[in-house]
């Protein structure tokens, strides 16, 4: 705020600040040195939190590790894919989602996504056949149509892995999203609900599975003791699996276990925050919002809009420029330069396939942070900052 009252451009950088509950559980952390999650008998930070998020998301295992992105390399090694196996992921996801399948010796097979950031399901069905796995990214926690993507995965016996990175709070007819497919992953990274700097989570109800990432995380001679589960399940894997070493330590669970009781009220304030930027600009004949789908009920901290009518390519980016002066970061995905979020830009796969409905929306789709923490006055300023770049770009 100015001091003349007036709303200053929000900084939608920063993450959510940490509760002022995590500086006791660090300060002890520090004096003891305890920082890696498997010296202390039971009762680790990383312990805990791994009971905590298993009875947030209603699972019967949790497994914190290092990164989100670890946790989608660990899902696909625990699901024991052979060397080369198809794997269908969405085209629109963040890099780190086609590099976990890489990384698992498998080959991504990209599905197309519609206007509306969700799997386009023809294109589903088509690839789905020869799939040993699908890893469906709810990109910035857009679900697709889990309904339709369960039932063709379980009429075909494909497990599905939920990458949930940014869908944490976000609900499918009332069920968590990441409880639905085999196996689900969460971020901690800063940009998401929950703010740990780094980390990530995955949840299971299955137990080899949980059994295996648990050894493959790093659970090197009997430490896998500390996990609660099946002992059998555990002996038949020790030694049998190699260890990359994922683990989270016990600083992050610190961190991040105080912000579990916030979820809900930041999911709530991220979705009303949300609505009421997009009730603004779908006001506007030049921008749109598109719908969820009827089952689901979203859990945002940013917002994702389509430049809608007859705009090139100079006109979205003067666009970007407008808003930028105006003091709003906007990104068009596909018109910044080198996005992670654009498949074209993710060399290391090789050949790269012609996915036009998936070009064609991340030209026109963009992308701004909406975190849970803003003002109704700061997402007023947003949305009027947005609606009036696009009058001035399209009169
Ligand atoms: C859709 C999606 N999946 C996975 C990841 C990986 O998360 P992490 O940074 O925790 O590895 C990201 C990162 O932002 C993401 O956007």
């Amino acid at each position: 705020m100015a001091p003349d009252g007036q709303i200053l451009a929000p900084n939608v950088y920063d993450a959510e600040p940490i509760p002022p509950a995590a500086r006791e559980a660090i300060d002890q952390l520090l004096a003891s040195g305890d920082l890696f999650r498997y010296t202390a008998a039971k009762d680790a930070p990383v312990a805990l939190l791994e009971a905590e998020f298993a009875e947030l998301m209603g699972a019967r295992y949790a497994l914190a590790v290092s990164s989100c992105s670890a946790a989608l390399f660990l899902s696909l090694k625990a699901l024991d894919l052979p060397r080369g196996a198809k794997v269908l992921i969405p085209a629109f996801t963040f890099a780190a989602v086609p590099s976990a399948v890489v990384h698992a010796n498998c080959v991504p097979v990209l599905v197309e996504v519609g206007a509306n950031y969700r799997v386009d399901m023809a294109d589903f069905a088509a690839k789905l056949p020869g799939a040993a796995a699908v890893l469906i990214s709810h990109m910035r926690g857009h679900t697709s149509d889990m309904d339709a993507i369960m039932a063709l995965c379980d009429a075909a016996g494909v497990p599905v892995v939920e990458d949930a990175a940014h869908s944490l709070g976000t609900e499918w007819h009332g069920r968590k999203i990441g409880t639905i497919g085999k196996i689900g992953c969460f971020s901690f990274q800063s940009y998401k609900l929950v703010n740990a700097g780094e980390g990530g989570i995955l949840v299971t109800d299955d137990p080899e599975l949980a059994a295996r990432a648990v050894i493959m995380s790093g659970a090197y001679e009997h430490n896998w003791k500390k996990h609660p589960g099946l002992q059998n399940s555990y002996m038949r894997w020790q030694n049998a699996l190699p260890l990359y070493n994922m683990r989270m330590q016990n600083l992050s669970a610190a961190v991040i276990r105080p912000q579990l009781p916030e979820v809900a009220g930041r999911v709530a304030k991220g979705r009303a925050g949300h609505d009421r930027v997009a009730a603004r600009l779908n006001q506007s004949p030049w921008l749109c919002v598109p719908e969820a789908l009827p089952p689901e009920e979203r859990a945002p901290d940013s917002i994702q809009f389509n430049l809608k009518g007859r705009w090139s390519d100079a006109e979205a980016l003067l666009f970007q420029a407008e808003a930028k002066q105006r003091g709003v970061a906007v990104q068009v995905f596909g018109l910044s330069q080198d996005n992670a979020r654009a498949f074209w830009n993710w060399q290391f796969l090789g050949d790269i396939p012609d996915l036009p409905k998936t070009r064609a929306m991340l030209m026109r789709a963009c992308d701004v942070r909406l975190p849970t923490r803003l003002t109704e006055a700061e997402l007023d300023f947003i949305a009027s900052a947005l609606v009036d770049a696009a009058v001035d770009v399209m009169g």
